[in-house]
């Protein structure tokens, strides 16, 4: 990170779940941010918060934006907050680290890039795991050749069956709750698919074109089921890249927990098992061409593989769940472009695609063309003795 001389300053507005994690790590970056103070709406979360790590409390957003020392605020609040909060600061000529989505509905999202750009401030939506070593050391696989030309990309966010893993418990160190009926409602594809499309449009660029399905496959999900619950709760899409690069996505919260990210090129495979860790291990795998080789695969488990990246990569663990992931470096990168004048790597246009293509993969229904079959056979009966 380029070293600057003095710190930015920052306020949370939005003091949930997530707040905890960016607390967390900002310990990380005491040189370049200096956190300003807190708002929430709710005032007793506010207090809850605040108390616990000894942080000072704004009483508005309004009295936020009257502090001339907050240059960046970060937008903690639940998505369908995205678009206003992010909104106002903007209009108050601060620059906004928004977590994801930007908004809920694309028409908005381009707008706040848009607004951003006549008021000459950047916004960035999260996640920034992209920037983080782990993925970095896979980008610079990619870049020097380590395995020939990238084919194909398999990235699953896959968490487990969220609702069944006692998430009622998951609480963060000054006491929030996970927002269980919210998470539902967004959906894991708006929550979730920017992790993997950041690394595979950071290192490919944009998408060009996209093929989603989506579906909602257990709609009662309990006690915090969200009143007419639709949202899917499975994707998965193939989208397209420049020079013919394809990759498949899958989004779901039933599925075995599975953050991996592989990448398939010419000469060999590399992968990284957890998206979500920032020491991560790195591993890059020979095509087993010989017979000797594929013999030591099927007989002795030998894969020839080996870790490109160091064994240990900065980022802490913030949380009982463990996010071995530094959730302030993207406020961190953003404090030092700001700093130095230069544009953050994941600005304006780059959230923006984000956020559209999330999108789309949650929604083909307004995005894509579905196609359904006129035939229709029954199921096939079990095979008995012939
Ligand atoms: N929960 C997670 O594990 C997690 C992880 C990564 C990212 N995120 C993202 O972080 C964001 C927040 O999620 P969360 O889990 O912290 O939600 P949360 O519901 O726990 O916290 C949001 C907080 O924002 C406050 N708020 C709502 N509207 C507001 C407004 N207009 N102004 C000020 N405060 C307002 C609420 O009172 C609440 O305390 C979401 O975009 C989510 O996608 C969540």
């Amino acid at each position: 990170m380029t070293s600057v001389s003095e710190s930015v300053g920052i306020a949370f507005v939005g003091c949930g779940y997530v707040a905890d994690l960016y607390q967390a790590t900002l310990a990380n970056w005491p040189q370049l941010l200096s956190l300003r103070g807190v708002y929430d709406l709710d005032s007793a979360r506010q207090q809850q918060f605040a108390k616990h790590y000894a942080l000072k409390q704004f009483d508005s957003i309004e009295a936020v934006l009257a502090d001339p020392g907050v240059e960046i605020v970060v937008n903690l609040t639940p998505p369908d907050q995205h678009y206003a909060v992010t909104k106002q600061c903007l209009e108050a000529g601060r620059h906004v680290y928004s977590e994801k989505p930007l908004a809920l509905d694309f028409g908005e999202a381009r707008h706040l890039v848009e607004l951003a750009g006549k008021q000459k401030r950047h916004v960035v939506s999260a996640p920034s795991s992209f920037l983080g070593p782990a993925a970095q050391a896979l980008y610079q696989a990619v870049r020097r050749g380590e395995r020939g030309k990238p084919r194909l990309i398999y990235a699953e966010m896959d968490d487990g069956m969220v609702h069944r893993i006692g998430y009622e418990n998951w609480r963060t160190s000054s006491g929030a709750y996970w927002p269980a009926e919210n998470e539902f409602k967004t959906g894991c594809t708006l929550e979730h698919a920017g992790y993997a499309l950041t690394w595979m449009v950071g290192m490919f660029g944009p998408v060009r074109r996209l093929v989603s399905f989506a579906s909602c496959l257990i709609p009662d999900k309990g006690p915090h089921t969200p009143p007419d619950y639709s949202t899917p709760d499975f994707t998965v899409a193939c989208l397209e890249f420049d020079h013919g690069l394809v990759a498949r996505l899958t989004n779901s919260i039933l599925a075995p927990h599975d953050h991996q990210f592989r990448i398939i090129c010419e000469d060999g495979v590399l992968s990284l098992d957890e998206t979500w860790s920032f020491s991560s291990s790195v591993r890059s795998f020979p095509i087993p061409t010989t017979r000797l080789r594929r013999g030591a695969k099927k007989l002795l488990g030998l894969d020839f593989s080996r870790r490109i990246n160091p064994e240990r990569s900065r980022g802490i663990s913030t949380a009982k769940r463990g996010y071995p992931m530094d959730f302030t470096l993207g406020v961190a990168e953003m404090a030092a472009a700001v700093r130095n004048g230069s544009t953050p790597r994941l600005a304006g246009e780059f959230s923006l695609h984000i956020t559209e293509v999330s999108l789309a993969i949650q929604h083909p229904e307004i995005f894509g063309v579905e196609y359904f079959p006129a035939t229709a056979p029954a199921a096939v009966e079990p095979m008995t003795a012939l």
